[in-house]
């Protein structure tokens, strides 16, 4: 089998900045020392906390086949002659390399974008495009400036399918990784208020998506949202880049991917849409609205990109939520079972709703519980957001509501008495009250932002009682 890298590919692609030393062919690419596998490349980037030249030469006794270093701290490896690699700096070198990736590639690239699901939709595609060739995706969300270069730098030259999700905290940001990724399909999945943190307004955060638009390869299209305020505007930015190719998801009379008509159930939803003009019925085998819109955005991409729709749908009816974004475990309590539903990876005001409204989904269960810490980063509106919360509560009948930090203080004045479970400052003050309650019968749906700490809750509770079934 050809290596990821070939050392002379690879050596011509970091174009190092002196001679290097004598190095083996690359099978992978790591930053993280712990992570390792022999074979490796290891570029030794620096973080907000670490500096990866700390782990050079643990990354090289794990087996690296070679450790990409900066000139400037040559001398503090004066013993390593062999399997090294000096470049000015280690973080272009390894943007280079994902360049080089990315033009000896001869498949379909797709770029995700979006405030919330590009994780989602990129699992999805994932799996929908896998009947369809060799497909190559980011790693969990592997989407920012270190995260998109590695992704690049990892694809296999015969890929037929590369996926990547892209991501940003501020303006600029995603010009500058859709310049390397150059996608052959653009994807927004929504624009919603998360992350505001570093913006005025939603309109600033749609602007900033856009910029996905400006690295789409001549002849490219795009897919985005047709039922948000803003998909207009993204047409308009579209067109503005000379995209001709223009279309939209949704439920709109004119979405290119529409959705004729939505069964939900809580195992799933039975999707009719219409795709391109052609009719498609399709089952996904995870619940909720939210991942039923990602659906049709996947089965749109897949189509775009050459894929069979077909095979796509056929995946999809097997494709669970991802960890932390709706996975389900079925535990044993008492004489009986309860159901957790891990949503601990993320929070923002609409992937709450969708979370709230798919418990609201769940049939005749003993009681609906939901557990929720803070959504961070929401800037000045973060109180009024958090109230707002009410409304999808009340809407989808929860039962019991426990909320921990700050932020759900203000939640927590709107929830009636009779619905108010434990609130706590800190999530781990809510394991022991919420995991004494949790009765047979009863659904538990743990969400917020990850900063929030409800990991740990998932975990706790994992750890308490017994697993009867994974999804
Ligand atoms: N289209 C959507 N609308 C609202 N919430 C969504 C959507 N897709 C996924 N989610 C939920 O939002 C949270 C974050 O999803 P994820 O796919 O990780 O998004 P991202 O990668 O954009 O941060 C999860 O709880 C997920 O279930
Ligand atoms: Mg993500």
């Amino acid at each position: 089998m050809n290596p990821l890298w070939s050392s002379a590919d690879f050596i011509a692609a970091i174009a190092p900045s002196e001679q290097p030393g004598l190095i083996e062919d690359v099978e992978g690419i790591s930053i993280d020392s712990r992570t390792v596998q022999p074979g490796d490349a290891f570029f030794a980037i620096k973080g907000e906390r670490f500096d990866g030249h700390a782990f050079a030469r643990a990354a090289l006794g794990a087996g690296a086949s070679v450790v990409v270093l900066e000139t400037a701290q040559r001398k503090e490896f004066p013993d390593l002659s062999e399997r090294v690699v000096f470049v000015e700096d280690v973080l272009e070198a390894l943007e280079r390399l994902g360049q080089a990736a990315r033009e000896r590639m001869s498949g379909k690239v797709i770029a995700i974008t979006g405030s919330v699901g590009k994780t989602s939709t990129k699992d999805a595609l994932w799996a929908a495009l896998k009947p369809s060739g060799k497909v190559h995706a980011a790693v969990s969300s592997f989407n920012n400036h270190w995260g998109v270069p590695v992704t690049l730098a990892r694809m296999p030259q015969d890929t037929d399918f590369g996926i990547f999700e892209v991501g940003m905290n501020h303006p600029g940001e995603i010009r500058r990784l859709i310049g390397m990724v150059r996608p052959d399909l653009a994807m927004i999945t929504t624009i919603v208020a998360a992350h505001i943190g570093n913006f005025a307004t939603i309109d600033e955060i749609a602007a900033a998506k856009a910029e996905i638009f400006e690295g789409v390869v001549p002849g490219g299209a795009v897919l985005f949202n047709g039922d948000i305020p803003f998909s207009s505007f993204l047409d308009e930015k579209a067109r503005g880049q000379g995209i001709d190719c223009r279309f939209r998801f949704g439920t709109a009379a004119d979405a290119d991917v529409r959705c004729v008509s939505l069964k939900m159930s809580p195992e799933g939803s039975d999707l009719d849409l219409s795709l391109f003009g052609r009719s498609l019925s399709c089952h996904i085998g995870a619940p909720g609205e939210h991942l039923a819109m990602n659906a049709l955005a996947v089965l749109g991409a897949v189509e775009l990109v050459g894929g069979s729709a077909e095979a796509g749908c056929q995946a999809l009816s097997g494709h669970g939520a991802s960890k932390g974004r709706g996975k389900r475990h079925e535990l044993s309590v008492g004489d009986g079972s309860f159901l957790l539903v891990d949503e601990s990876y993320n929070a923002n005001p609409s992937s709450v709703a969708a979370a709230l409204q798919a418990l609201g989904l769940m049939g005749t269960v003993r009681r609906k519980i939901a557990v929720l810490g803070d959504m961070l980063e929401l800037g000045e509106d973060s109180a009024a957001l958090h109230e707002g919360l009410i409304d999808p509560l009340m809407k989808a009948n929860i039962d019991l509501v426990y909320l921990c930090g700050p932020e759900m203080a203000h939640l927590l004045e709107k929830v009636p008495i009779a619905m108010r479970g434990t609130y706590a400052k800190a999530s781990a003050d809510l394991i022991a009250p919420l995991a004494d309650d949790i009765c047979a019968g009863d659904v538990v749906m743990v969400k917020g932002s990850l900063g929030s700490k409800m990991g740990p809750v998932v975990t706790a509770l994992l750890d308490r009682f017994e697993g009867r079934t994974g999804s």
